[in-house]
């Protein structure tokens, strides 16, 4: 099953269900100094859940536009290496706004993934909140899931919170088995299951929040006007579940993109090699690029025009990594669009101004990509080991371009610490 008749059959479920299909909201959240960008699907309703705004329905489904590169939630540094994390991604989710609590959000769930989808029930484990006996009990009772395969986990797993401030609940989770076939489906422990599920043994699917509490900013909690719902399943992580692929970036979501990627680069792609990184994070980073400069944003110095240039910058130096000395980016970027401008006509809409910028941008830095890298490898030469003084990556930001996450990234790869405070002494020197 494509990504896109994924999206269409979640978003057509809830619909029969009641519930408004809503449009994605921008990933510049409106009027939210509490967050950089809109980075799960309840962002555009946070003033429902407080009672603030009425929407004029009470269930609304949507596919969210989700940038998680900056603050409480970033994904940044994981990128190409791992198979699940991504700086853009879509987020396919159900609310309700006082209206359905724990009961139905379970049973829809459920639902959804066994029968809709055709998942079989026992690749699906859950967790719950360690206090929360309701969930417990509602899940063996709707879901008839096992008492072995609930795990109550703690505030770090099963409290979920947009900020540090706004609205909170206590969360449940499901879980997908991707243990190796002769240990798929066998009970295990808790401890087990948590440190199978850190290394990708088990993939959390999907995410339940019971909305209940608003968290100001000294901590305390305050009840929402009436319990809510509000959850969130990665379609790249749903995707990799329903076409049988280890890794999001073996979804069809992304290998148009890489595809397109490799041919204008001309190097081979295999997963398994430091090529196959740079090209997931090209793929990665032209999907973030092209939904930023959708949505108005800028590359700039600060702020969220500052996340998009240092991705921008990213993307670029993997480029350089895969041979290419002229503008790559651009080209990805363009498939991103062909692929996904059915589903998000406002990369139709924009592309002459994406490609414009994303060019320009690529451009300026090529132009010192090259000096840069060399004063890197004097700086820290491959197979050496240290730290890299806060002055050297200041030079590099000042005469070269790049951004110290990127050097320290750089530095990361080759066993190397980085100074922390030289750069802030020089840069404040420099201002
Ligand atoms: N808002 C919840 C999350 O992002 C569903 O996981």
């Amino acid at each position: 099953m494509r990504a896109d008749e994924i999206r269409s059959r979640f978003l057509d479920y809830f619909a029969r269900q009641g519930h408004a299909v809503r449009p994605s909201s921008s990933l510049v959240p409106a009027d939210d100094p509490t967050l950089l960008f809109t980075n799960a699907g309840m962002v555009q309703f946070k003033k429902v859940f407080l009672g603030m705004e009425d929407p004029g329905f009470r269930r609304a489904a949507t596919s969210q536009k989700c940038v998680r590169a900056g603050g409480k939630h970033n994904h940044l540094e994981q990128v190409g290496v791992t198979a699940r994390h991504h700086t853009f991604f879509e987020m396919l989710g159900n609310f309700s706004f006082g209206d359905y609590f724990k009961r139905d959000a379970i049973r829809f769930a459920w639902e959804l993934l066994t029968e809709e989808f055709g998942i079989p029930r026992e690749r699906l484990w859950v967790t719950v909140h360690y206090t929360d006996d309701e969930a417990d009990q509602l899940w063996r009772e709707i879901a008839g899931v096992k008492p072995e395969r609930i795990f109550r986990l703690g505030d770090k797993d099963n409290f979920w919170q947009m900020a540090d401030t706004g609205p909170c609940g206590p969360c449940s989770e499901i879980h997908f088995d991707l243990r190796p076939e002769g240990r798929r489906g066998t009970e295990v422990g808790q401890e087990e299951f948590e440190e199978a599920g850190e290394r990708g043994g088990f993939l959390e699917i999907w995410n339940l929040v019971f909305m209940q509490y608003d968290r100001d900013a000294d901590g305390n909690l305050t009840p929402l006007p009436a319990p809510s719902i509000d959850t969130g399943m990665g379609l790249e992580r749903l995707a990799s579940v329903l076409q049988g692929v280890p890794s999001n970036y073996l979804t069809d979501l992304f290998t148009d993109i890489i595809a397109a990627a490799v041919e204008t680069v001309g190097v081979p792609y295999e997963y398994d090699s430091p090529q196959g990184v740079s090209y997931r994070v090209l793929a990665d980073h032209a999907r973030a690029t092209a939904f930023l400069l959708a949505d108005g944003v800028f590359p700039s110095n600060e702020g969220r025009g500052y996340v998009l240039r240092r991705i921008l910058r990213r993307a670029v130096r993997h480029a350089y990594l895969l041979g290419r000395r002229e503008p790559t980016l651009v080209l990805v970027v363009e498939s991103v669009i062909d692929r996904m401008g059915t589903a998000y006509p406002e990369l139709l809409g924009r592309r002459e101004y994406i490609d414009r910028n994303t060019r320009a941008e690529e451009e300026r830095f090529l132009a010192t990509v090259d000096g840069g890298m060399r004063r890197f490898d004097e700086i820290a030469p491959e197979g050496g080991s240290g730290t890299v003084a806060g002055r050297d990556v200041f030079r590099l930001y000042d005469t070269f371009g790049f951004p110290p996450d990127l050097t320290e990234l750089m530095a990361g790869e080759r066993g190397y610490a980085v100074e922390g405070e030289g750069f802030e002494t020089e840069l404040g020197g420099a201002r």
